[in-house]
């Protein structure tokens, strides 16, 4: 489906060595890791290889060391990992340039896997310095990248190295392609957005590039406080942007040009703790008290946003509505994020949601698999819906 775009389909990986680009950023509790995720997504490329015949050899980075080694962002613990899931012995090199990557590639037969030690671990990796992506090339035939969320950085081993060696996406970057292309590309209509999260401040960019795209935008989470405080309400003591208000006026403005529904809450759930389980009640937007705060959207708005995405054949999802992390101020991300899967089920609805806050929320929630898709991407998917090129995915394009 994807266009443009080089995959395995067309590459002859047998007998080569192919530098494999994966996003190994996972979390880690106690040395293990705590969500596997982001390295189930990119065993089927591993798999595809190496039966190819491929030798394959993955890159990563780990953290955000300083540009020298350090144990605590080694990768050594995450190659363990790799190789439980895959259920295949996966070698680990030292250092992903020099000696120890060259002598521990010489050394695999077609079909092996090995991780190269943290990218991070030389300056040249964020600098996309030519000398080093030199280093990274001259260890491949073939540079494949698997790591959509980590395409928005332009660095050697995801953007540079592509230039230098044949390259092309990797199935997890296809799958992920072609989500966002379903959802954005070429959307089937009508398209509603939820935009939840704290800050409008962040997500200036990202609004203004949806309601050129969707039909419906639904505005939950703290920035929404923004908004009700530009159109005059008193928000007492919630987050708030204050200073926003005349920007949050002109969103408003622009989006009725482009003949985009803006969705605001028209209830909210108010506390005055933010903490777990404080006191709470509902109330209409019109009505919240000095000494309260807003830290979930009400019936009333859950309601609205249900006929919204029943109305809906796309849903893209980014930021959660209320502050999803303290019950019960979760209730209307968990309810929504139901309703979504229901209606996904039925094949009413093309979901897709992505972004760090959104992904957690929904695997609370128990439904991230029922989405149509869940992009890993925190930072690569918001650029993406804020219509911005990804360096590592335009080093794929054939031109
Ligand atoms: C991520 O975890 O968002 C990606 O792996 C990119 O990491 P970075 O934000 O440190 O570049
Ligand atoms: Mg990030």
């Amino acid at each position: 489906m994807i266009q443009n775009f080089r995959t395995l389909d067309d590459a002859d990986v047998r007998g080569k060595r192919v530098l494999l680009r994966v996003d190994l950023n996972v979390p880690m509790e106690n040395g293990k890791v705590a969500d596997a995720t982001r390295i189930e997504r990119v065993l089927p490329t591993i798999r595809e290889i190496a039966d190819k015949g491929g030798k394959v050899v993955l890159l990563a980075h780990f953290g955000r060391p300083k540009g020298g080694p350090d144990a605590a962002n080694s990768l050594r613990p995450v190659a363990a990992a790799v190789s439980e899931l895959l259920g295949r012995p996966v070698g680990f090199a030292a250092d992903c340039i020099g000696d120890a990557a060259a002598s521990a590639i010489s050394a695999m037969k077609d079909g092996e896997v090995l991780l190269l030690e943290n990218t991070r671990f030389h300056k040249g990796e964020e600098k996309n310095e030519p000398a080093f992506v030199a280093e990274l090339a001259k260890l491949g035939d073939f540079y494949v990248n698997d790591a959509f969320s980590a395409a928005h950085r332009a660095h050697a081993s995801t953007e540079g190295v592509a230039r230098l060696l044949p390259a092309c996406a990797g199935r997890a970057m296809q799958a992920e392609l072609d989500a966002l292309t379903l959802a954005l590309g070429a959307p089937i209509r009508p398209v509603a957005a939820i935009v939840g999260g704290a800050k409008v401040s962040t997500k200036l960019d990202l609004l203004g590039n949806l309601m050129e795209r969707v039909d419906t935008l639904i505005i939950g989470g703290g920035m929404a406080n923004t908004f009700l405080f530009a159109q005059g309400k008193n928000v007492g003591k919630s987050l708030c942007e204050k200073e926003l208000a005349d920007t949050a006026r002109s969103i408003l403005g622009a989006a009725q040009t482009a003949r985009c529904r803006i969705l605001l809450p028209v209830d909210a759930t108010v506390a005055k703790e933010f903490k777990a389980h404080a006191a709470s009640r509902f109330v209409d937007v019109d009505h919240v008290a000095e000494d309260e705060m807003i830290l979930d959207i009400g019936p009333k708005s859950i309601l609205a946003v249900e006929e919204a995405l029943v109305n809906a054949k796309t849903l893209v999802w980014n930021g959660p509505f209320g502050a999803f992390e303290l019950p019960p101020f979760d209730a209307a991300t968990m309810q929504i994020a139901k309703m979504a899967t229901l209606l996904t089920r039925d094949g009413k609805l093309k979901s897709v949601a992505g972004g760090g806050d959104t992904v957690s929320a929904l695997n609370a929630a128990g439904v991230a698999d029922q989405f149509t898709y869940v992009s890993t991407a925190g930072g690569a998917f918001l650029e993406w819906m804020e219509g911005k090129a990804l360096p590592g995915v335009e080093a794929l394009r054939t031109k």
